[in-house]
């Protein structure tokens, strides 16, 4: 019991909590689907662009000027409102359908980042600062949790690297980590135990110059949704969902590699590295196969969450069982 269970297997995900959510999109994606590309059709707009929630989701919170990436898959996303009411957010609730109510007035602006550690100018900016830094892009990425469901979703961001090497870390700066908002207040979550606050992962500092890590604010054309991260946080798509850490307010650079919240609470069970890895268990449970939200049969889970082309040079020579 306690942390360790914290964390379900796809297995144990009830099929409630699954089936009767596909079998009600499946039939309103029958149904709506023929409606649609007429609409598609008269208004000349994509089909992407009618299903996409834009439309729907009245926050007014759109986000201009966002270019389509090279490096988006060409899978199929999955709903909006799939994405934005199953979330792993501990600092609200370890419950996947809490987050969405309980990060509705969590504050996003003001909001500063802290950049220090091994760089030329300790400083802080402020988050608006941060996201004119670069055209923003929208990235289609597979994102697989490590307890073995996964999501497609349209991320909006550009490149961490232009954050880094407009921040100019020392030559000594071989790791970067992050830091997630303190905020008992805010995050009712934090007032347990279940992980060590605030929350913290890190990459490589070549990990995290990879242009595939986003720096991400926004989603489906529009700002992030709190329960996912706003007002921004990181998406490291090769790696389980975990790296990815939400609500950013400090990132430092250092020379030893960080301890991460998930490794303190289940040493184990997540590493440092946590690539995604069909051939290297969950000491729990298996990692060769993922349940895509929304679908009624698993798929073989890929190399590097299918990014190996991208990625797997940044591990030639490691042990990929011992660094797990
Ligand atoms: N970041 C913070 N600060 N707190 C968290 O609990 N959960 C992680 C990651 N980032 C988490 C976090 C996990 S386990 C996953 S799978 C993803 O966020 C989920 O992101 P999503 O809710 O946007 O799909």
């Amino acid at each position: 019991t306690g942390v360790l269970m914290l964390i379900k297997k796809a297995e144990d995900i009830r099929s409630s909590e699954i089936t009767p959510k596909s079998l009600y999109l499946n039939r309103r994606k029958f149904l709506a689907g023929a409606a649609i590309a007429g609409a598609a059709a008269a208004t000349g707009l994509g089909l992407r662009e009618i299903v996409s929630p834009s439309a729907t989701v009245l926050a007014g919170n759109k986000i201009d000027g966002i270019k389509k990436s090279p490096l988006s898959t060409t899978e199929t996303v999955t709903p909006y409102k799939d994405v934005t009411n199953y979330n792993n957010y501990y600092e609200f609730s370890t419950e996947k359908d809490e987050p969405a109510k309980l990060a509705q007035k969590f504050r996003t602006r003001p909001w500063k980042v802290k950049i220090d550690g091994l760089v030329d100018k300790k400083q802080e900016l402020d988050v608006d600062t941060i996201l004119k830094m670069a055209p923003p892009e929208e990235r289609i990425y597979r994102h697989r949790c490590v307890e073995g469901w996964s999501i497609v979703v349209p991320w909006v961001g550009f490149s961490l690297s232009e954050l880094i090497k407009r921040v100019n870390p020392t030559s000594k700066a071989k790791f970067v980590e992050f830091s997630t908002l303190l905020d008992l207040a805010q995050m009712p979550g934090q007032q347990r135990n279940v992980l060590q606050w605030p929350y913290v992962e890190g990459l490589r500092m070549d990990e995290a110059m990879n242009p595939l890590a986003l720096l991400c604010f926004g989603m489906y054309g529009e700002e992030l949704p709190n329960q996912d991260g706003a007002p921004l946080r990181i998406i490291v798509p090769w790696k389980y969902g975990f790296k990815s850490a939400k609500a950013i307010v400090r990132i430092r650079f250092t020379d030893k590699q960080p301890i991460n919240s998930w490794n303190i609470s289940a040493p184990m069970e997540y590493g440092f590295y946590s690539n995604v890895n069909p051939n290297v268990d969950h000491p729990r449970w298996s990692q060769a196969k993922e349940r895509r939200l929304g679908d009624f049969s698993k798929r073989p889970t890929l190399m590097f969450n299918g990014y190996a082309d991208q990625v797997s040079s940044l591990y030639s020579g490691m042990d990929l069982k011992k660094n797990f």
